[in-house]
């Protein structure tokens, strides 16, 4: 294993050092370039650049691997809870029953929001995008949880964690009764985490909720699914913001607002509206032929990876999801036929061979959720919902690690060199 790689810049020979992980590629440690050379490194997208070392989660994207603290995701899915989940990536280790009850019930105390959140809701719009809400009431949880904003306390990071993680499902299922005029539910501790969502976001006063286990498995997994993914635009939003000290609600409101785009968490919304679009297995060729189009923006949403370039093993498993779900509610949904077909015209195209375009956790996700009554805005909050807690990890460790310095990218100026001001009258 070589320790050293040699560069020539700017007239010198350089000895870079190279530092292992403990699985995946090498990477250069170029901190002290510029200080040596004068150069800046360029890679905009940061498609060469690890802006951190993390120990939460691994993607493998050639082989399709996702691993959280070593474990993968299919048997995480299949065999664990979105509890289990949420104890292992922040505190490192599947908990035991007794640190997992212990856990769960924590959350659970931690559910409600305080009495004056809910007037912020009837400040919006009726007809607001469930994510606007969100970043919005997000954000102001800093004005109403100031006593766990010390961020150099190990103690009241972890407190402002949990709350980010209970609180969630009751703002985004606020959000969603706001919009169709219903009353607020209040959380109901008796229920797992994910059964009080549904019962906040399905419930009313004037019924007893009755959780149907398959849906609630179903959701379960689908938090499991999206609760962490490494250095994601999002993620990466969230270090960012966090690097200069900001509280962690604040920081966490830029992570929605960065989750929202197309590109990232909005593909799952973009992805059904597009599946209902093509409406038909004939209209498929047609969309094909855009999305190979150079000259056509459109893309087939749900499609493709900056990472993955082999199948999204999270797709795998949300594809199975929606047999299951489909059949327990007993609902025929066209859409799916056509998610189905598309898939297989698209991975039997050369377009999307040789470009290694494969399905997305997003392209079937929203399938199931239209299934179990969620309108299409409402998906990319739910997506925000299960990815809080990879946020919460990744920014207690970015806060907890000795090298931890404010993010600060540099540039390659390319606008006007020094000039000098010309008084208005004398303007061209
Ligand atoms: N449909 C058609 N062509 C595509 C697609 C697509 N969905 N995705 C990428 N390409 C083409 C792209 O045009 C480019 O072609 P060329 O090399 O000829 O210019 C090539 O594939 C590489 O694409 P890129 O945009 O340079 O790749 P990227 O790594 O910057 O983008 C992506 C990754 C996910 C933003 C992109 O694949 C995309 O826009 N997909 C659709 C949106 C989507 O499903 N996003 C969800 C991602 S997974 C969940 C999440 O992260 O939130």
């Amino acid at each position: 294993m070589t320790d050293t790689a040699k560069l020539s810049a700017a007239g010198k020979d350089l000895d870079l050092k190279v530092m292992h992980g403990s699985v995946g590629p090498d990477v250069l440690d170029i901190r002290k370039l510029y200080a040596q050379t004068g150069m800046f490194t360029y890679d905009p997208g940061f498609t060469s650049t690890a802006s951190c070392d993390s120990a939460i989660t691994y993607i493998d994207g050639d082989e399709g691997v996702l691993l959280h603290r070593g474990y993968p995701i299919g048997q995480l899915a299949e065999q664990s809870s979105f509890m289990e989940v949420c104890h292992l990536l922040l505190n490192g280790e599947l908990p035991t029953q007794d640190e997992l009850d212990k856990f769960s019930y924590t959350i659970s105390r931690h559910t409600m929001l305080h009495e004056q959140l809910a007037t912020f809701y009837r400040g919006f719009r009726r007809d607001a995008h469930p994510m606007a809400i969100m970043c919005g009431v997000v954000g102001a949880l800093s004005a109403f949880y100031q006593d766990s904003a010390d961020i150099t306390d190990p103690q009241q990071r972890m407190i402002a964690s949990h709350r980010l993680i209970a609180k969630m499902p009751t703002i985004a299922a606020m959000a969603y009764k706001y919009s169709i005029g219903q009353p607020f539910m209040h959380p109901k501790n008796n229920l797992s985490y994910t059964g009080n969502f549904l019962q906040m976001t399905f419930g009313v006063p004037a019924e007893e909720y009755v959780v149907n286990p398959v849906v609630e498995k179903a959701m379960d997994r689908i938090f499991i699914l999206h609760a962490d993914h490494e250095q994601n635009a999002s993620t990466s939003t969230v270090r960012l913001a966090g690097s200069s000290g900001a509280n962690p609600f604040a920081c966490i409101a830029a992570g929605i607002a960065c989750l929202w785009g197309p590109a990232h968490g909005g593909a799952n919304e973009a992805a059904l509206n597009m599946l209902r679009e093509i409406g038909t297995v004939d209209r498929i060729p047609e969309y094909i032929a855009r999305a190979k189009d150079k000259n056509d923006p459109f893309r087939l949403m749900g499609f493709g990876h900056r990472v993955y370039k082999n199948y999204d093993p999270r797709a795998t498993v949300m594809q199975q999801t929606v047999r299951e779900v489909l059949g327990e509610l007993g609902v025929t949904d066209p859409v799916f036929d056509v998610a189905i077909a598309l898939e297989e015209m698209a991975l039997s195209d050369p377009y999307f061979i040789e470009k290694k375009l494969f399905p997305n956790v997003d392209f079937y996700s929203g399938v199931i959720l239209s299934a179990i009554g969620f309108p299409t805005t409402m998906f990319t909050a739910l997506f925000a919902l299960a990815r809080t807690v990879g946020w919460v990890a990744q920014w207690n460790e970015m806060i907890s690690d000795p090298e931890q310095k404010i993010g600060r990218p540099r540039q390659l100026y390319t606008g006007p060199t020094q000039r000098d001001y010309v008084a208005l009258g004398d303007r061209k």
